[in-house]
């Protein structure tokens, strides 16, 4: 639809449709173009995906799988190409945009090999009283139709990847609509897709801003499904005005690690430090608070700030670093807003506080109060909060007082203490000495309250994007 070569973009600014220019969030430079699609460009690529559907949809597994291990090599052969448009686009850093690729490449494969190993069920009917072996339903997946697959900028490439190849191999055609800031990202993948066999109208890519086209594609009777990754706000919006469509989101969090009195200290504030501030935070299972009882509260912080100390920050183009410049200034302008609220309120700045241009440098405050905007808001940037607490019974009490509930960390040296903190938080997954995380890829991910509706995850995304379909016996017949 759309390539990401400036200068061939720059040639057909003369026709008759929309740019939109994409910048660096590290120099101020328009990096390329994306076609904002109107409505009825929409409509054509989403019918295009219907009319796929039909043929997509009876291609043999092991056929789309074939699709799929290709792509994971294709994307593999153009690793150079991503890592500098990763760093480029959405400033990731050089370390992280390799993972990024080599993961996306593991995914893709791992999800040809899972789906072949999902395999329909019979089930007889005389487990039930008063029916007998005569009857029974033979129980299959089909795929759900369109899917629509919308991403957010902070991974374009696995996020999307972890939407589309789940949705493809079980026979849904999709569309996808990259967020704005990783569009050029989107478009390369989508090329991967295309150069690996994948056949016209089975992925589509829709360009333009959320809040122009957003609503209309959300809403259009022909998606089948919505596959979301992003904030809660836009997953709200979402989800209130998706009628009888069924919806996979990640959403926001406000992860907590939670620190009890017999942790290995080091080891947790290693951990954390890594956990809360690589891309500056801007990672959904980003560290974004901690907990900690008093009794090593001291001890924690001096180690938390040895460790703060060894990040790198600046621009990835010139170094290798840890912490880089925000997305956009508005996402800057946040976290300092944050950052300001609790000097304000009498937090303890403990390190950092800075701010050049949209680089924050991280910052980690001691004596964070429930009265603070920081320890409930999700800042996605790199500020940490401290709060100390009491007891245990008081750190799970806060830990669950946040709307969102994504993931949270326990570090404890005494497993049963784990295992009753772990019981006891409302989030999708506990991480037990270790900082909050996604991978590997294959474990299931979800959010519970604000942060999320499904499970992802390789096996639980295909099953989510497919339906069961149950055609019964009758031998009496
Ligand atoms: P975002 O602003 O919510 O955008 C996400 C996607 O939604 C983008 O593609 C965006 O397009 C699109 N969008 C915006 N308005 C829309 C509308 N009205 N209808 C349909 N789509 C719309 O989020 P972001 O800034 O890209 O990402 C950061 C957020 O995502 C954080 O809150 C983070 O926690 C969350 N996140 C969660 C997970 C998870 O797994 N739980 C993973 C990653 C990120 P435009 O770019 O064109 O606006
Ligand atoms: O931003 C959300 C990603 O799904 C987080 O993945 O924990 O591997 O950075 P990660």
């Amino acid at each position: 639809m759309m390539n990401n070569k400036l200068e061939e973009d720059l040639s057909h600014m003369e026709d008759k449709h929309e740019y939109i220019q994409i910048k660096s969030p590290l120099e101020d430079t328009v990096i390329g173009m994306v076609h904002a699609l109107t409505q009825k460009e929409v409509d054509t690529a989403i019918q295009l995906a219907k009319e796929a559907f039909r043929s997509w949809r009876d291609v043999p597994l092991n056929e789309r799988a074939e699709i799929l291990y290709k792509a994971a090599n294709v994307l593999l052969e153009h690793m150079d190409e991503f890592t500098v448009l990763l760093m480029k686009e959405v400033g990731k850093d050089r370390k992280s945009a390799n993972s990024e690729i080599t993961r996306t490449a593991d995914f893709i494969r791992f999800t040809a090999d899972t789906a072949k190993s999902i395999h329909g069920e019979s089930i007889q009917g005389d487990n039930f009283s008063g029916f007998n072996k005569e009857k029974f339903a033979v129980v299959t997946r089909e795929p759900i139709g369109v899917v629509l697959a919308i991403s957010p900028f902070n991974y374009p490439i696995n996020l999307a990847t972890s939407k589309i190849a789940p949705a493809l191999i079980a026979g849904n055609t999709v569309i996808f609509k990259p967020a704005t800031t990783g569009s050029l990202c989107g478009i390369k993948l989508v090329e991967i897709f295309k150069e690996a066999g994948l056949p016209e109208g089975v992925l589509n890519i829709v360009t333009g801003r959320g809040n122009e086209i957003g609503d209309y594609i959300v809403t259009h009777p022909d998606i089948n499904f919505i596959n979301f990754t992003g904030s809660t706000e836009v997953g709200l919006n979402i989800s209130k005005k998706a009628h009888m469509v069924p919806l996979l989101m990640e959403l926001g969090g406000k992860d907590a690690a939670i620190v009890l009195k017999d942790a290995d200290l080091v080891f947790a504030a290693k951990n954390i430090i890594a956990g809360a501030f690589s891309y500056s935070g801007q990672r959904c299972t980003a560290v974004k608070r901690i907990l900690v009882v008093n009794e090593v509260a001291d001890l924690l912080i001096s180690h938390l700030k040895e460790e703060i100390q060894k990040l790198q920050t600046g621009n990835p183009l010139e170094k290798q670093v840890d912490v880089v410049p925000l997305i956009n200034t508005k996402a800057a302008d946040y976290v300092w807003e944050l950052i300001e609220d609790a000097k304000a309120k009498g937090a303890r700045l403990i390190y950092g506080g800075k701010r050049e241009g949209n680089l924050i440098y991280p910052t980690l405050f001691d004596y964070v109060t429930t009265e603070m905007r920081v320890a409930w808001e999700e800042p996605f940037g790199p500020v940490l909060p401290i709060l100390r607490v009491n007891s245990v019974d008081e750190a799970i009490e806060l830990a669950n007082q946040s709307e969102y509930g994504l993931q949270s960390s326990v570090f404890t040296e005494n497993l049963s203490d784990a295992f009753h903190v772990a019981s006891k938080l409302e989030v999708g997954t506990v991480q037990i000495n270790n900082k909050t995380e996604r991978g590997p890829d294959h474990f299931p991910f979800l959010g519970v309250k604000k942060s999320g509706i499904g499970t992802q995850g390789i096996r639980y995304s295909i099953e989510a994007m497919t339906r069961i379909k149950a055609t019964v016996i009758n031998l009496s017949h």
